[in-house]
């Protein structure tokens, strides 16, 4: 399976500079098909437009969450069909983000993982450690719980990825040693060689602060099959050079 770059845009964007990002990053990967697979997450507002600016160039469409229903009176949310239905093959779940400011509990974050692979999504599962949880020595730990709590059972590579994005890291300009990125990636592989035989060939995406300047160096690390970008994917220059070296 090629490696696999997401760029979540986050609350970032109205409908002209994010159109100019999906086109000049289209013509980037017309000019150039890059090796690794891309997938765009804009925010919700701009998931149409995107979509349609991207289609036929290779480049996926994602959503930043889903509701776990699939439809109902849940005013605000959007739902995992909704998000197919616009073209979305992969959507993000249980980012820290939404983790930290909705209270989203391990369960919910399964719950929404189950939802999106029923309704033909990969789910992009997030999980990481905050920094006073890597100070006291319970990052893997703190890891593996939220893998045992927020992964649906039995979920092979087409329809699940998981994202090790350490919570200090995101935003922050700072990111963990190569040294530790692979001890948890591969605690992250043996977790997944526990929960289920077709698990065990999920990729594992990092995430926080990737960079130009370190992209590479993180991609090369063992049990890196791809990143999670953010700021980094707001500048199509950056991203780009990102992708690229995402081999
Ligand atoms: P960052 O965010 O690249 O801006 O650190 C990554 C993420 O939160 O997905």
């Amino acid at each position: 399976m090629r490696k696999l770059v997401a760029g979540n845009w986050k609350m970032n964007g109205l409908t002209a500079d994010g159109m100019a990002r999906a086109r000049d990053l289209v013509a980037l990967a017309t000019a150039t098909p890059p090796a690794c697979e891309i997938v765009l997450c804009p925010p919700a507002t701009l998931l149409v437009p995107v979509g349609q600016a991207i289609a036929g160039s290779g480049l996926a469409l994602g959503g930043q969450d889903c509701h776990a229903e699939p439809a109902g009176p849940h005013t605000g949310d959007i739902s995992a069909p909704m998000l197919k239905d616009v073209g979305c093959t992969y959507v993000i779940v249980g980012h820290s983000e939404r983790r930290h400011e909705y209270k989203e509990s391990d369960a919910l974050v399964r719950a929404k993982a189950t939802a999106a692979v029923a309704a033909g999504l990969c789910a992009i599962v997030c999980v990481g450690e905050t920094a006073a949880e890597r100070a006291s020595g319970r990052t893997e730990a703190i890891v593996v719980r939220q893998l045992q709590g927020s992964l649906p059972p039995k979920l092979g590579p087409a329809k699940l990825v998981v994202a090790y994005e350490p919570i200090w890291a995101i935003g922050s300009g700072r990111t963990p040693t190569a040294q530790d990125v692979a001890s948890v990636h591969s605690r992250i592989r043996e977790a997944l060689r526990d929960l289920a035989t077709e698990a065990v060939a999920v990729r594992i995406l990092y995430g926080g602060s990737v960079k130009p300047a370190n992209a590479r160096a993180l991609t090369t690390v063992a049990n890196v099959e791809g990143l999670l970008v953010g700021g980094g994917s707001l500048s199509t220059e950056e991203f780009w050079i990102i992708a690229s070296a995402c081999g």
